[in-house]
């Protein structure tokens, strides 16, 4: 049995702005069941919602700042939550990294230089918890500079650094560098200076024992410098350190025989019923209720990675076809008001909600026919793997966990029932035109349509193989 010390920003279903808190909340949970002893650790946000009970631990001094750990449980589970108490960073209102006006804590250096620093105590056994992991598996930027500060450390746990997105690196200007008073070894171009920046980022890239992203297709394509930013030569230099390991999803959770949140539950053998939460979502969103109608999903934060753009010069040609099209996100304001301005004219074709709406989310999955997703780069990417569950077919754009994860529907996969979507190559509206028109055609043979949807069904899409292969991957630590 190992101990695993998770390191993350954020985990659903305490608190969740994207993809790493679907992760969170789903791997350690995993690793649990597989016999590991994996613990999360966590900033203590005032936006934390739980209904388990949360206790204090311990208080640590670092950096002449009394640092409270408090621990609860990961809602539902037997899996320890410590929460990084220090209310002068944390306990605002608004989200992990942006205030509640989406403008990004102006300390956000600070905020996630005292969440590594604290981390590095706990790693060390040096927070009177009386655990020391043997892994210390951080995420994203904001864990960066754990894997820096415990290269410094003798006898410390092994170390592994899982990219979920190169797009956020955790840059800030020398200046805040020099204030962090954050130790002077790591300051250099092979550690995690980055052309005169402070790169978090660099810090868990060059310091980690190993580095894994999280789809094979991720791996390849940041060593390249259309998605390394600046980064591919580090990667490719440290290619025998890096691989990429699929995400898995909570199969619970995103279960359309159980889910709570939606209006009729359904299965393989049942798919008839889609069509009930098929009415249900276009009577909640007052569009026209029409079960022959095909509706397109989608359900994403609003940023230039997700293909937003192209969805927009798009719009136009899917109103000359009959069919619906609902949207769920929040993020870009000139995506969000460019979308609102587009619906206005076409409310009985277009509904757009802006926000955040976990219980929509599922509805949408489970009452949508098929869904977009023409990411301009997606590490994995989570709802083309819902949608399959749900018998929604999804229609993506050849990248990332994309690529991964939704198999073409061409004649041969069709024949050998492993087509479950429409992948199209080039990022250009005419080419996500040319994919959604195939589906529309799939779509009017309800026969073929409905091997998509049983194919995408039935895949297995659970944390078991990919769980392993982290456990694999720690092994050899
Ligand atoms: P990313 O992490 O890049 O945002 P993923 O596909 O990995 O992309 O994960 C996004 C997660 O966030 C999914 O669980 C998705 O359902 C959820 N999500 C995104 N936007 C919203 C929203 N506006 N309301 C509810 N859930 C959302
Ligand atoms: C990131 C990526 C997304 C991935 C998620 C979880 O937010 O953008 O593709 O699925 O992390 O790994």
């Amino acid at each position: 049995m190992k101990k695993i010390l998770f390191v993350t920003s954020e985990a659903h279903p305490l608190i969740k702005t994207g993809g790493l808190a679907d992760i969170s909340g789903s791997l350690p949970k995993a690793l649990a069941e597989l016999g590991q002893d994996a613990r999360i650790i966590m900033p203590n946000y005032q936006a934390i919602k739980t209904t388990e009970e949360v206790r204090y631990l311990s208080t640590i001094y670092v950096y002449n700042c009394a640092v409270n750990i408090l621990e609860t449980r990961l809602p539902g589970t037997n899996v320890i939550v410590w929460l990084v108490d220090f209310p002068e960073f944390f306990n605002f209102p608004g989200n992990p990294y942006v205030d509640e006006h989406g403008k990004s804590w102006a300390n956000n250096a600070e905020r996630f230089t005292l969440f590594c620093r604290v981390t590095v105590e706990v790693a060390m056994n040096r927070s009177y918890l009386d655990w020391k992991p043997d892994i210390v598996h951080c995420n994203d930027w904001q864990s960066g500079l754990v894997p820096a500060l415990l290269s410094l450390e003798y006898s410390r746990p092994a170390t592994v650094f899982t990219i979920h997105n190169m797009a956020y690196q955790g840059i800030f200007p020398s200046s805040t560098y020099r204030s962090l008073n954050l130790p002077g070894q790591l300051w250099n171009s092979n550690g995690i200076e980055f052309h005169d920046m402070l790169s978090f980022l660099k810090g868990g890239l060059i310091y980690s024992d190993r580095i894994t992203t999280v789809s094979p297709t991720y791996a390849k394509e940041i060593q390249t410098a259309d998605f390394g930013y600046g980064l591919e030569g580090l990667l490719s230099h440290r290619k025998d350190f890096l691989s990429g390991i699929i995400n898995g999803i909570d199969v619970d959770h995103w279960n359309p025989e159980t889910d709570i949140n939606i209006s009729q539950p359904f299965n393989r053998m049942t798919l008839y019923k889609k069509a009930l939460n098929k009415t249900a979502l276009q009577e909640k969103l007052s569009l026209p209720v029409n079960k022959n109608i095909p509706v397109f999903g989608l359900i994403s934060r609003l940023v230039e990675q997700k293909g937003i753009d192209l969805i927009l010069k798009c719009l136009p040609e899917m109103l000359t076809h009959p069919l619906q099209f609902v949207l769920l996100g929040s993020g870009n304001k000139s995506f969000e008001q460019r979308l609102y301005n587009f619906a206005e004219g076409h409310p009985d074709k277009i509904s757009i909600t802006i926000g955040y709406d976990e219980a929509l989310a599922h509805l949408i999955e489970a009452g949508s026919d098929i869904f977009l997703m023409p990411s301009r780069f997606e590490p994995c990417g989570l709802n083309q793997i819902y949608s399959q569950r749900y018998g929604t077919v999804p229609v993506v754009r050849k990248t990332g966990g994309l690529a991964d994860t939704v198999v073409d529907t061409v004649p041969k996969t069709l024949e050998d029932n492993t087509a479950t979507g429409l992948v199209f190559n080039e990022a250009s509206p005419g080419a996500l035109m040319e994919a959604i028109k195939r589906a529309l055609i799939l779509y009017s043979h309800p026969k073929t349509w409905k091997r998509l949807q049983t194919n995408g069904m039935r895949k297995d899409f659970s944390w078991t193989k990919s769980a392993q292969q982290y456990m694999t991957l720690y092994s050899h630590l």
